[in-house]
């Protein structure tokens, strides 16, 4: 079963495994794919994390989260000592050293069956023979034309001559893009590493302003982390730890919310909005104070601690808000951190297979179109990934997100991510991939996700339907969907919150077991225009 934004690219994981490929290769035909007919989402010039339940029981987070530059510097998007949000948004300075390709490689040469070239091939037939845009991408592209047609590159691929984009329904070609994946599926991901990509982008980077360079490609690996994992009324919740804010959030809103019957409140009840709320604040406050990269930075292990979560729900009132001024002091804040080692815009994907391998992966380039930059002659989108990073302390970045020290710039870190992919298991057994797109709201829809597949025994595709929200401290803001309605808003606002009302949030996939716990069901987000399928 395989759940993405794209039918294409759902379509490319089927065939993967129509092949004898497994999840994992599903998974890689996924995200190559998304890399062409999604690719202002996600694509090699990118990031991803992807969490791995294998056939065998082993439980992985491989991290293929862009790293700063080595010539990056805490203050390198300061001018006049104050914060120039545009530098780490788009062009040179914005990018970080891409880490999807050697993600994909690795998942491949260690957990796939189907030899990568075969999927870089047919990701490569759909750039060169091109595809229909499909509503949400033509108006995403219509939303960054500006910022797009600053360079030639992206402007001769993405806008007509005239400069006006590629409309929904007409068909976009990536000659470049196929040519790229080619050589890499002939000459290894050393062609992106080592080889003539590193070298043309540090040669654009070098007379555009940029500080990448062929080391820092050279000098890229991916992490092998431990999953972060806690429970949720007795199921177990498998997620991504830091450099991710995703998975220790998620445990951390879900043990908050056990203190309190949440079945009782029913989910669509503004009693459920608020207390899920107030969960969000707590743990969005204590993300700005103490997380970013366990390499550079200690991340507390009691952010997930269930006595600390009840601490905190004691603080929480049914029927008001109440403001929350900053992060709290988890336990053993100091001494008990998270090992070092073992980006609507991003892009979440689930696959699971008949053996026993499930696999959910988000991958992102961060905001639309990345950086915006197009490296000449390659096709290659490239991330801006350093705006995940703190660029001041107090500074918001494009997800209106603080932070502070823990994520501050520094040479070959990972920005700080709310990137979710999550694996549910139940008697050990896995039941649910899911994950989402949407910068900080990933957390909350993983969030609302689970609650609904946990305490109100909803299906993938019920889960996902369901209205959503988010609130992520600062701004003090409650985002709510249109489709809450009047009365609960009103209701919330009673309750003291400053509610937003926006018409929809976010873009999350899932694959579940199906109904007898035998075969599965999966889910593209309602909202979208992704599917599911199944073979
Ligand atoms: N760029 C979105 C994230 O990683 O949180």
């Amino acid at each position: 079963m395989v759940a993405t934004v794209q039918p294409v690219a759902t379509q490319a994981g089927l065939d993967a495994l129509k092949a004898g490929g497994n999840a994992v290769d599903a998974a890689i035909a996924c995200a190559l794919t998304l890399g062409v007919v999604d690719g202002h989402n996600s694509g090699i010039g990118g990031g991803c994390f992807m969490t791995l339940r294998l056939a065998d029981g082993r439980l992985l987070a491989l991290d293929g989260r862009e790293t700063a530059p080595a010539a990056a510097t805490r203050d390198m998007f300061l001018r006049e000592g104050k914060a120039d949000p545009a530098l780490s948004v788009d062009g040179a300075l914005a990018v970080g050293v891409p880490g999807e390709p050697a993600l994909l490689a690795y998942a491949s040469t260690n957990f796939g069956k189907l030899p990568l070239s075969r999927l870089l091939e047919a990701a490569a037939r759909v750039a060169s023979s091109g595809f229909a845009l499909d509503r949400h991408y033509a108006s995403r592209l219509d939303a960054t034309r500006p910022e797009l047609a600053r360079f030639p590159a992206s402007r001769t691929i993405f806008l007509r001559a005239d400069g006006t984009p590629w409309r929904a329904g007409e068909r976009l070609v990536q000659t470049d893009l196929g040519a790229s994946y080619r050589a890499m599926a002939e000459a290894g991901v050393d062609w992106f590493y080592r080889g003539p990509f590193a070298a043309a982008t540090a040669s654009w980077m070098q007379s555009h302003g940029g500080i990448l360079t062929a080391a820092d490609f050279a000098g890229y690996r991916i992490r092998v982390r431990e999953p972060v994992r806690g429970t949720y009324r007795g199921w177990e919740i498998i997620s991504f730890p830091p450099p991710s804010s995703g998975g220790v959030h998620v445990l951390e809103i879900l043990n908050i919310l056990e203190n309190f019957d949440m079945k009782a409140l029913g989910d669509r009840s503004p009693e459920f909005v608020h207390m899920v709320t107030e969960a969000m604040k707590l743990a969005f406050a204590d993300r700005a104070r103490w997380l970013g990269d366990p390499d550079f930075t200690p991340v507390p292990r009691g952010l997930i601690d269930k006595g600390y979560a009840t601490e905190l729900a004691r603080g929480i009132q049914r029927d008001r808000t109440t403001p929350v001024s900053g992060a709290g002091t988890p336990p053993r804040a100091a001494t008990d951190t998270f090992p070092r080692e073992v980006g609507r815009h991003t892009t979440h994907f689930s696959t699971a297979d008949a053996e026993g391998n499930w696999v959910a992966c988000t991958a992102s380039l961060n905001t639309s179109f990345g950086s915006k930059v197009v490296i000449p002659g390659t096709g290659i989108l490239l991330n801006n990934h350093m705006d995940d990073f703190s660029v001041q302390a107090g500074v918001p970045n494009s997800f209106g997100l603080v932070g502070a020290e823990a994520n501050a710039v520094e040479a070959g870190k990972r920005p700080l991510s709310s990137m979710s992919p999550t694996i549910l298991l139940r008697d050990g057994r896995p039941v649910l991939s899911v994950g989402a797109a949407g910068g900080p709201t990933i957390i909350t829809q993983t969030v609302l996700a689970i609650l609904r597949t946990i305490d109100f025994g909803q299906d993938p595709r019920t889960a996902l339907a369901g209205p959503r929200f988010h609130h992520q401290w600062r701004p003090d803001e409650l985002h709510v969907e249109a489709a809450w309605g009047d009365a609960v808003v009103a209701e919330l606002r009673k309750r003291g919150h400053v509610v937003v009302v926006d018409r929809s949030l976010g873009a999350a996939q899932a694959v579940g077991v199906g109904p007898a716990g035998s075969g599965f069901r999966g889910s593209a987000d309602p909202r979208g225009e992704g599917s599911a399928a199944g073979w």
